[in-house]
């Protein structure tokens, strides 16, 4: 599939077979060229997020391989019936198997309790530092919620936006082969200036608690909700899953809002080019033209297709892409003008290996990369360290470094799902595919790196 996506221009050279010298050298020119073209285009998109740092920013600490040792409890006479019922009585227990047990004794290690709670307010030494997988606190000193989501930074107001779907409630199976769910409650808000202490903006689009047939009646789904602002309505536009308890309806939905913090407006739902979506995400470029990317033919596929002008539909435009790989959970970003996407397996909630992907157009051929997780152990690398992605967001004053933003969901009491939030480099080269190593482009390796407990340079913040 890669080599019949490649575009016509790309110079084909394996390492192993002959290449002409002028066109190795040509290659060569032309990718310095890309450099210093594309690092003025990072320069002026950077411009306009203002940034406030107290001195200047150390981003290697961010990249030091941390490792992460745990030992395999011994088998036990007595495990939870779910456990039992997943994995038959006999075959060893993989990590994995442990994660999904609730009553495993590495569950602490997945799972820490309230005692190691990250807590803005008495947040004391610990201020400032995130430790993926421990619970998080807001400002009014309330566990987060902002389950598969994403951020917007509004320029008006110099300050980040998380949304995402509040999971505030008991978790249940609507039948007995059904997946765990919670009823939709509704799209979380908080705001931060530093992405690390969040005020609660409250519920911005409620679930519906008494009309059967809205799109969000509480007995449906609703995933992954993200915002993007439209320039030219001034709009705040949510994109989102939208689903039945069966998760057969695979539409996505749209709301609207004057205000990022809402209330939002919801408009309809509507299978994009009448194909079946359910995992999704949108991703506005910096020519202010914005997609919808969407996980479609029963996920074996992705789907991307342009927004309309304002952002209220997709266009009739669509490309699939990754065919037949069978990728969810997409989260889209740009660094240097080639665009970078990390995608997760299809395993339900249970964890499983990130890919990256790269592309020098949205529209595609996208080409996959190889696992980004770096450090950790190998079955934290193998899991994505027992998350799933949701969003990449850049970091201002930081060029090159992102945000990598994950779930940890936690199977047996969904509102205690946590978040992983890493940070995620792009250079050097990548893993795969090895075959276009003496091409052009030559892609970037997309790294995210495992830190039990990690902090942004000091001073940080937006405005
Ligand atoms: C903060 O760190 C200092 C120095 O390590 C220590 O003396 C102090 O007790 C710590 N405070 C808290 C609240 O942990
Ligand atoms: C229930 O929701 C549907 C779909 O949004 C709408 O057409 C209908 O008017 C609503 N009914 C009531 C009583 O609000
Ligand atoms: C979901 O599937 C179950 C079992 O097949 C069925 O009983 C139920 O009516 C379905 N619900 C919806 C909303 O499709």
């Amino acid at each position: 599939m890669r080599n019949k996506h490649r575009k016509s221009s790309a110079f084909h050279c394996n390492a192993g077979s002959r290449c002409s010298l002028p066109a190795l050298v040509w290659s060569l020119v032309a990718c310095v060229l890309m450099i210093h073209f594309s690092s003025h285009i990072r320069h002026d998109d950077k411009a306009e997020v203002p940034v406030h740092l107290n001195r200047k920013p150390l981003t290697r600490e961010l990249e030091e391989i941390e490792e992460e040792n745990f030992q395999m409890p011994p088998p036990r006479g007595k495990r939870s019936p779910r456990a039992i019922k997943r994995r038959g009585p006999r075959r060893p227990p993989s990590a994995i198997d442990e994660f999904l047990d609730e009553s495993s004794e590495l569950r602490n290690l997945f799972f820490p309790d309230r005692r190691t709670v990250i807590d803005p307010v008495n947040g004391g030494n610990d201020s400032m530092y995130f430790y993926p997988g421990r619970q998080w606190l807001d400002t009014d000193g309330n566990p987060i919620h902002a389950h598969g989501g994403g951020l917007l930074y509004d320029e008006n107001s110099e300050t980040y936006y998380w949304y995402g779907e509040n999971k505030d409630g008991p978790t249940y199976q609507a039948h007995k082969r059904g997946a765990a769910r919670v009823d939709i409650i509704g799209v979380s808000c908080y705001s931060s200036k530093d992405l690390w202490t969040w005020k609660n903006e409250g519920i911005v689009l409620p679930g519906e608690e008494v009309n059967t047939t809205h799109d969000l009646y509480k007995l449906n789904v609703l995933e992954r909700p993200k915002v993007i602002q439209n320039d030219k309505t001034k709009q705040y536009v949510m994109w989102m899953h939208i689903d039945d308890v069966n998760y057969t309806k695979a539409s996505v939905g749209v709301a609207v809002s004057n205000s990022p913090t809402g209330p939002f407006e919801y408009l309809y739902s509507k299978r994009p080019h009448g194909f079946d979506s359910r995992d999704m995400t949108i991703f506005k470029d910096d020519d202010g033209k914005a997609y919808l990317i969407y996980s479609s033919e029963d996920n074996s596929e992705l789907h991307i297709s342009p927004l309309t002008e304002d952002y209220l539909d997709v266009s009739q435009t669509m490309r699939r892409i990754l065919i037949g790989r069978h990728r969810e959970a997409p989260a889209l970003f740009k660094d240097k003008g080639t665009y970078y996407m990390i995608t997760s397996g299809c395993t339900g909630w249970a964890p499983n290996r990130a890919l990256a992907h790269a592309a020098e157009s949205i529209m595609g051929p996208w080409e996959t990369m190889g696992n980004p997780c770096v450090g950790g152990n190998k079955v934290f690398r193998m899991t994505t360290f027992f998350s799933q992605s949701t969003f990449v967001v850049p970091l201002p004053g930081l060029p090159g470094s992102f945000m990598f933003m994950a779930d940890r969901w936690n199977l047996a009491d969904l509102r205690d799902s946590r978040y992983v939030w890493l940070p995620l480099t792009v250079g050097g080269p990548a893993d795969e595919p090895l075959e276009y190593s003496f091409g052009f482009p030559v892609w970037s390796r997309v790294s995210v790196y495992w830190h039990r407990k990690w902090k942004l340079p000091d001073g940080w913040r937006v405005d």
